[in-house]
């Protein structure tokens, strides 16, 4: 009898920030990176993607996505390989055991929504991928782990890689040149320091002027400055797993703002250049700086991705000190929080200067 059956599998993932940022391909095909990176991912309490995947036999053919209630191309590379690898992880599964829906013929329809700004820097590649793969996985009943998923993620975006795991995640840039060894892997689970705090703060929740995609491709094509950043990330690395390992957070904080600053030191190289922070976000790394000097010591860090908007970790013994400053200069708070398999997260909007 033919199988009419709709078949569906529905997941959600969270955002994760880099602390050691990802910038730059070595192989642009494979989406392999230039360096290591190491990110935190944050509470699916706040910040989370959520979709649908479904497969049948009785719909039209061809794959279709729909973000955000907009119809996305999925002719691109990037999701045909997602596609491509997980429908033949499944043939595989359908090879062994003649009884299985044949689910790898089918056409997929996905159908996601970000619970926050999409390509404005808060790392909705990240999540919209993870998100993408394993709600193909759950719907092709697939047993790989989640670091065989993150091989696969990475093709979609190489950050989607990191967000496959709750805590501190590494992407180990790999040396083979299929792809096979670039995956992500746990350096430690959320519950090992949860004192760890971040605060968001929406600048800008308006689509960046240059994806990250295009924005890395145009760094390493023209920035002299770039190659000695590469030549640096790997010794902070390093120190960044040591400091998260001892729950150092003058180290942490320390290393992670020293490594968006060489970030968007290279944009700022780039020809023609690339300014992803804007007259907020340089105000917020002055109140950090303030908020630092107060206290004599790193109690706050500020990270920025490919976008405006401020990420602001600090410890929880600190909050009144950290987001008590920000929250007395910020209007329209939101206040989200709440705790998931990351570290809590709470969102802000607007500045008043
Ligand atoms: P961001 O800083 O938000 O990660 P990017 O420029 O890296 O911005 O990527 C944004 C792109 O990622 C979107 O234009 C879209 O193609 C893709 N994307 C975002 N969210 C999702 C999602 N939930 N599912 C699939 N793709 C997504
Ligand atoms: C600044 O993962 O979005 O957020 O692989 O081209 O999709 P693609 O890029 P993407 O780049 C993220 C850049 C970053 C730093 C980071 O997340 O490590
Ligand atoms: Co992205």
């Amino acid at each position: 009898m033919a199988d009419t059956k709709i078949h569906r599998a529905s997941t959600t993932a969270p955002v994760n920030i880099a602390v050691i940022k990802y910038w730059g391909k070595r192989d642009p095909k494979l989406n392999l990176p230039t360096n290591s990176s190491l990110s935190v991912t944050l509470s699916q309490a706040d910040l989370r993607t959520h979709t649908t995947a479904s497969c049948s036999a009785s719909f039209p053919a061809g794959d279709s996505l729909l973000l955000n209630g907009q119809p996305q191309d999925v002719s691109g590379a990037r999701t045909q390989a997602c596609f491509r690898e997980l429908r033949s992880l499944r043939a595989k599964l359908e090879k062994q055991d003649s009884r299985l829906p044949a689910l790898s013929k089918y056409p997929l329809r996905i159908v996601s929504e970000n619970n926050f700004p999409t390509a404005a820097g808060l790392a909705s590649s990240a999540a919209g991928f993870a998100a993408l793969v394993r709600a193909i996985a759950d719907l092709y009943q697939l047993r790989e782990s989640p670091m065989d998923l993150s091989l696969i993620a990475r093709q979609g975006s190489g950050s989607a890689c990191r967000s496959l795991f709750g805590g501190y995640v590494m992407w180990d840039v790999g040396l083979e040149a299929s792809g096979a060894d670039s995956k992500a892997v746990q350096v430690a689970p959320a519950e090992h320091w949860p004192e760890m705090q971040a605060l968001i703060l929406v600048v800008s929740s308006a689509k960046k002027g240059v994806s990250s995609t295009t924005g890395m491709q145009t760094t390493v094509a023209t920035s002299s400055l770039f190659p000695a950043r590469v030549a640096s990330v790997q010794q902070r690395m390093e120190e960044m797993i040591a400091a998260v390992k001892e729950r150092d957070f003058e180290s942490f904080g320390r290393l992670t703002m020293r490594d968006s600053n060489s970030f968007h030191a290279t944009c700022l190289d780039t020809e023609p250049p690339i300014f992803y922070l804007n007259d907020v976000s340089r105000a917020a790394i002055r109140v950090v700086e303030g908020i630092n000097a107060k206290a004599g010591k790193i109690v706050a860090a500020y990270t920025f991705d490919a976008g405006p908007n401020a990420v602001i970790y600090f410890e929880e013994k600190n909050a009144s000190a950290v987001a008590g400053v920000f929250k007395s200069r910020l209007s329209h708070l939101e206040g989200w929080a709440g705790k998931g398999e990351g570290v809590t997260a709470s969102a802000t909007e607007g500045i008043d200067e």
